[in-house]
């Protein structure tokens, strides 16, 4: 059970914020009462503790590094894109401004955010998170942090988070519904150096994907579905991509192209 709360003597904004995402996710908002955090986890039975202090959302897990929404090498990728540099992903997806994309593995929305920059106001992004944890976290984190670039933070704010199972949801939505479908699955055996993933492990859904997920993505998008794996993993092969051939990285980006 996660529980969510705030800093010690918190000021009404982040009550009223913590008041909010308690109500929203249907999570149970608890007085802090200046309870340490390692105490928090007893005392309430929480196997999670959400905590919202000024401008932080932050997630904690007893014996686990803690988890703090940041938009890390997504604001250096869009930044980048704004210069008219270009992105693998986005290359791989043909993104262009005015698509819609599905992100079926939110993750802290790294790539859902590179995705809102390239398709812009006009398009959309939507971002699938299995685990409550996450998706709260994400929710929060990028309706709340400002980076320096105003278009940056407007594209955050555009990414549309919602706590769901891929498979589930594809099956829901009609077909030829979104023109990119993405998947960013948790690695089958982790990459340690990328470290901007390790402390989501203790939330992550670690489940491969299943070819009855891509089945369903085929059917609902119109231009690509992409996957990201690492190189040499063997997913590509076993759920039908081409992959994109970048023979000196480490991740490589498989396309099913629809049109
Ligand atoms: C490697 S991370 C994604 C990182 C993300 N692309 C980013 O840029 O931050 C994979 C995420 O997908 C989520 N996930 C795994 N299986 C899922 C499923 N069936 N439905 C929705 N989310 C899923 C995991 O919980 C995890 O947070």
């Amino acid at each position: 059970m996660m529980i969510v709360t705030t800093g010690d003597s918190p000021a009404e904004a982040e009550l009223n914020r913590a008041r909010k995402i308690a109500e929203q996710s249907g999570i149970r908002l608890v007085p802090r009462s200046r309870t340490s955090i390692p105490n928090l986890f007893p005392k309430y039975g929480a196997s999670a503790v959400l905590i919202v202090t000024q401008g932080k959302v932050r997630l904690f897990r007893a014996d686990q590094p803690v988890l703090e929404y940041h938009p890390s090498m997504g604001y250096v990728r869009a930044k980048r894109l704004l210069k008219g540099e270009p992105d693998p992903m986005i290359d791989a997806a043909r993104a262009v401004e005015g698509d819609s994309v599905l992100d079926c593995t939110a993750g802290l929305g790294t790539d859902s955010l590179v995705f809102a920059v390239r398709v812009g106001p006009k398009g959309r992004v939507c971002a699938l998170e299995a685990s409550p944890e996450l998706s709260v976290l994400l929710q929060e984190g990028l309706a709340s942090y400002e980076v320096e670039k105003p278009s940056v933070t407007a594209a955050m704010r555009r990414v549309e988070v919602i706590h769901a199972d891929h498979l589930s949801y594809l099956r829901s939505l009609p077909d030829d519904s979104f023109d990119i479908v993405y998947f960013d699955p948790m690695f089958r055996k982790p990459v340690y150096d990328l470290s901007a993933i390790s402390p989501l492990r203790a939330f992550a859904d670690a489940r491969p994907l299943s070819e009855d997920a891509i089945r369903e993505a085929v059917r609902v998008a119109r231009k690509t579905v992409v996957l990201k794996e690492k190189k040499g993993s063997g997913e590509m092969e076993r759920l039908g991509f081409s992959s994109d051939g970048r023979n000196h990285a480490k991740i490589t980006y498989g396309v099913i192209p629809i049109d």
